[in-house]
């Protein structure tokens, strides 16, 4: 008898990770997960988050479910053009350096993200001063120095990051201006000269709406494999929202992993926020709405042929720390992440976990 409170605790508590939350009983604040399974345990592919290297340094709850949760991680700024290289011969490697050196103390993967990304060009770069041949090399020198750096320590490198308008144009960049359009072809050349053992991934968002954006990138993987440049994997990044179209993002899924390469959804993370008040709350009927879709996401990603499944990574721990909410204050802010503000499991993270379990 005197087992009889342990057992109903227990009950209860395996049927909440079986089953989720019962509609209306949600108190997201008070979940306590000691002992809980985590998502590295039950899901069959590696998962990772994007780290802010300050809170990881900084905030014990948010290390504790780094740690708990993930075994794959991924700079969310630190490795970016902007952060490793700030000014012409000067490189900054110590942040990076940091999370790659934490990894290796917890047997992580580290996907790394990004060798070209527009958005993440210095100044310095755009008042570069140079003919095609001068170009080529200042693109090629970023990419060997900072691939060669961390050589044998990161799995994988987005090596270029949005490179596509949504009507499968050429979206601008300096690189496309004064290099031309090949300019993705040689950062994956000269990515692979530098470190022929790391995978290399195109990664861009969108692509779960199909369309000529998800065609121009499939005909560029079809001209690589022509001209035999390598590249080994695509990365949707999936910022969603709660009406994402699970059928359509099925059919584009599909269509990815028809290239053979490898699949990762890069960024994850899901808005709720449409047709909200700027400061609202994320009451249980939402949560568990936002808990769905993330279980048909992951149940969708299940269906890439288990060896093209390099992982899903999701873009932030907590929802404060999402990078949603740290845009201009006019935007209303959103909960768009598995964890919530103090770093306590949301229905989300539960539906992730019970979408990975086995029937
Ligand atoms: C974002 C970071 O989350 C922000 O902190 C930073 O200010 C801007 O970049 N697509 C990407 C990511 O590929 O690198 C971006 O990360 C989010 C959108």
């Amino acid at each position: 008898m005197k087992y009889l409170p342990s057992l109903i605790l227990f009950l209860f508590l395996s049927s909440v990770l079986a089953y989720g939350f019962p509609a209306g009983e949600v108190k997201i604040a008070k979940v306590d997960t000691t002992g809980s399974p985590s998502l590295k345990a039950v899901l069959p592919f590696p998962i990772g988050a994007a780290l802010k290297v300050n809170l990881l340094k900084k905030n014990l709850n948010y290390r504790n479910v780094v740690l708990r949760e993930f075994n794959s991680i991924t700079a969310e700024n630190a490795m970016k053009f902007h952060a490793l290289h700030p000014a012409p011969n000067v490189f900054k490697w110590s942040d990076a350096d940091y999370l790659v050196n934490f990894a290796e103390q917890n047997n992580m993967r580290v996907h790394a993200q990004t060798l070209i990304w527009p958005k993440s060009t210095p100044r310095w770069v755009t008042e570069f001063h140079g003919d095609r041949e001068a170009w080529k090399n200042l693109l090629r020198m970023h990419i060997q120095t900072v691939v060669t750096h961390f050589k044998g320590r990161v799995a994988a490198w987005d090596v270029v990051n949005e490179a596509f308008e949504d009507n499968g144009a050429y979206k601008k960049a300096i690189w496309l201006e004064k290099i031309g359009p090949d300019y993705i072809a040689l950062a994956f050349q000269y990515a692979h000269e530098a470190d022929p053992d790391v995978l290399l991934f195109y990664n861009d968002y969108g692509q779960e709406h199909g369309g000529k954006k998800l065609q121009a990138i499939l005909n560029m993987v079809s001209d690589f494999k022509k001209r035999g440049i390598p590249i080994h994997g695509l990365g949707m990044q999936m910022h969603v929202v709660l009406r994402i179209n699970i059928k359509n993002l099925q059919r584009n899924l599909a269509l990815i992993a028809a290239t053979g390469l490898k699949v990762h959804m890069s960024e994850l993370d899901l808005s709720v926020r449409y047709k909200k008040p700027h400061e609202f709350m994320l009451d249980p009927t939402l949560a568990i709405a936002q808990g769905e879709v993330y279980h048909a996401i992951v149940k969708a990603f299940l269906n890439v042929p288990e060896s093209q499944q390099y992982g899903i990574t999701l873009w932030g721990i907590g929802d404060r720390d999402s990078f949603w909410n740290s845009k201009s204050k006019s935007r209303t802010h959103d909960y768009p992440l598995l964890f919530d503000h103090s770093y306590k499991p949301k229905p989300a993270y539960y539906k992730m976990l019970d979408a990975g379990r086995k029937r």
